[in-house]
């Protein structure tokens, strides 16, 4: 089974001056698809305390690591930088694919920034902040998810 974190960034989710949405939508489709979420949290806009997180989720071994919120071109969306900072392998399809199912629906959707990459045996990967972003992003993702955490983990093709 694969094991997952959702982290929110969010500066005004973790300030509670608004619920997070995201988180919990990114939750229940990974579980209705079978896979275990086994942490959330929700940070704050901050690149070093993103790149923290990433790392210390990183070291528990989690499969897989989906953040949402902080992809866009505001002053304050450094969730891709933060990610870069952890990430050894760029796995750019992903997030590639995602833009481009997105852009037919929301032409907006090609200005997240999102990265999608591996450290060590853990996949990350940036989604945009709303739940309807999330909804789309992950119903493209998360058929892929199997064969990318097989390989991953040095199963064969
Ligand atoms: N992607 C999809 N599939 N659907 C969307 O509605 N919204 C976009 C984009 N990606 C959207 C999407 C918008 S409006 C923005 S500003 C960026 O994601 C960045 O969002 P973020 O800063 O919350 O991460």
């Amino acid at each position: 089974m694969i094991r997952a974190a959702v982290l929110t960034i969010s500066d005004r989710c973790a300030m509670g001056a608004q619920q997070d949405l995201s988180g919990p939508t990114a939750v229940q489709m990974l579980s209705d698809a079978g896979i275990k979420v086994t942490q959330t949290a929700i940070l704050a806009d901050d690149r070093q305390q993103i790149t923290d997180r990433l790392r210390e989720l990183v070291d528990t071994g989690v499969d897989l690591i989906i953040t949402t919120g902080g992809t866009g071109l505001g002053p304050r969306d450094v969730t891709p930088e933060a990610t870069l900072d952890v990430i050894e392998r760029l796995v750019p399809g992903l997030v590639e694919a995602t833009r481009a199912e997105g852009f037919k629906k929301t032409p907006n959707a090609i200005l997240s920034r999102g990265y999608a990459g591996l450290c060590k045996q853990t996949l990350i990967i940036n989604l945009p902040g709303s739940v309807t972003a999330v909804k789309e992003c992950l119903e493209v993702l998360i058929p892929l998810l199997p064969h990318a955490v097989h390989m991953m983990q040095g199963g064969g093709h």
